[in-house]
């Protein structure tokens, strides 16, 4: 049987953290060549040190995606000190389900509270029930509140975006 181990290095998947460039390229390729405003508002984040991109990838591609912000204005989702806020967790449709959006997930965790966080915020669209439970069991325990507005979705005047209502959830690390 085929597992993990019998892999050949190459096609494991690794984690590693990108940069500002690397998002703007990717997210420039997925808009037809413009740079959408959220690209802007995390570019600016992760070139300040107040955001991360955490690149899941496998055999050199890309192939799942989850971003940290450390300080956002609400600090019910990151307060730059002890809670951050993760979002625009994406892993490709072909490789969903595999446990690659946990292992990524796991990883970015990890690295937070060795950063000396002790909470980490999450959003879930209400009635999401996959994405509820995959939170749930990656201990997201606890319902902040529920949200409107999108702290990380940029419209043109920079401005967080009304989005459809979704719960804030934390976990303690
Ligand atoms: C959410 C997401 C990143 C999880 O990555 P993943 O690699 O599929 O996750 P895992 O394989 O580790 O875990 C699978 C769990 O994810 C959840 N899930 C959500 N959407 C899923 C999908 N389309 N396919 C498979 N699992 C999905 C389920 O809870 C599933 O667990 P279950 O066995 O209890 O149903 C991925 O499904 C995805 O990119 N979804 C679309 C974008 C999205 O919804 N992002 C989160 C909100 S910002």
């Amino acid at each position: 049987m085929l597992n993990r181990d019998s892999l050949p290095a190459a096609s494991r998947p690794s984690i590693r953290r990108a940069g500002a460039e690397e998002l703007l390229r990717l997210w420039r390729g997925r808009s037809g060549g413009n740079t959408p405003p959220t690209a802007v508002f995390f570019a600016d984040h992760i070139r300040h040190e107040n955001a991360e991109f955490w690149a899941l990838e496998r055999s050199g591609e890309l192939i799942g995606e989850l971003y940290v912000f450390k300080s956002l204005p609400d600090r019910d989702f990151a307060d730059g000190r002890t809670k951050a806020y993760l979002c625009a967790f994406l892993v490709r449709e072909a490789d969903r389900g595999k446990g690659l959006g946990s292992q990524l997930l796991s990883a970015v965790l990890t690295r937070l509270k060795a950063d000396g966080f002790r909470y980490a915020t999450i959003g879930v669209e209400k009635g999401d029930e996959a994405n509820l439970r995959l939170y749930r069991r990656h201990g997201f325990s606890v319902t902040i509140k529920e949200c409107r507005l999108d702290p990380c979705f940029m419209d043109e005047e920079m401005r967080p975006r009304a989005c459809p209502c979704f719960l804030l959830l934390s976990k303690t690390l």
